[in-house]
């Protein structure tokens, strides 16, 4: 199992330590999932030195697709593994969205993080109106042929692929666990085509208004391999909770 909790846009230096504190010592011995927290760019050393000694682990939100260079305002895969981050989100839908990135994008933000040593959370999802016109299934796969166009089998392994939709992030209007089950197994095939048998080693893990209350249905679908949480993980009993919900 995998769990991510996704800051966004929040915290300072203050809450994003005591928040960290928080999960660390919450956290109980026999946490059987991987744990990764995407604070802001800015929060990264602070949140990485409240995590010493503990199996938490550091990711960014984003990276630049260029290694380095004249890229005012952005900030490297290298970058990232120099200040001790071990994931990076790629694509997810308020970067498509709202920052217009491309799968052309993504695709070589996938290539510079497997450069640095970074493990890419690739996130996709559709919109509403692509689900209402019965496309979902479609517009995922698309994404992901995209995104793995230069990757090789052991790179697309490597990747955790969190499965958003954009309807259902922020929103409070949480996919079914049958939606979701279905969208993973959906993105299971397409692994086994592009890897084989590995394809079950991949984690597949899902987004979109997670809380306490609805986490464990959801963990509990056969393809589902754990979740990435953005409001419920800003707030350290509600991602306790989510981080033990299965
Ligand atoms: P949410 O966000 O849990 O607030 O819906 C999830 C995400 O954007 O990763």
């Amino acid at each position: 199992m995998f769990i991510g909790g996704n800051w966004k846009l929040h915290l300072d230096t203050q809450s994003a330590t005591q928040l960290t504190q928080e999960i660390v010592a919450g956290l109980s011995d026999k946490q059987a999932a991987e744990i990764v927290l995407f604070p802001t760019f800015v929060h990264l050393p602070v949140v990485r030195d409240a995590l010493c000694n503990s199996d938490v682990k550091l990711g960014a939100q984003n990276q630049s697709e260029h290694e380095q260079g004249a890229y005012t305002g952005e900030v490297s895969a290298w970058m990232l593994k120099d200040v001790g981050c071990q994931y990076v989100l790629l694509g997810h839908s308020e970067r498509r969205h709202v920052y217009h990135e491309t799968d052309a994008m993504i695709a070589k933000k996938l290539t510079r993080a497997f450069e640095a040593g970074l493990k890419p959370v690739l996130c996709v999802g559709e919109t509403l109106d692509e689900r209402d016109d019965d496309r979902a299934s479609e517009v995922v796969l698309q994404q992901l042929n995209a995104a793995f166009a230069d990757c090789d089998v052991a790179q697309i392994q490597t990747t955790v692929i969190a499965y958003e939709p954009v309807w259902a992030i922020g929103t409070g209007r949480v996919a079914t666990p049958d939606q979701a089950q279905t969208m993973h197994a959906i993105i299971r095939g397409f692994l086994h085509d592009r890897v084989g048998d590995k394809a079950r080693d991949v984690q597949i893990i899902y987004g979109g208004s997670v809380k306490p209350d609805n986490a464990k249905d959801i963990f509990s679908k056969p393809d589902v391999d754990g979740g990435l949480i953005g409001g419920a993980s800003l707030v350290a009993e509600d991602f306790l909770a989510i981080c033990s919900a299965f």
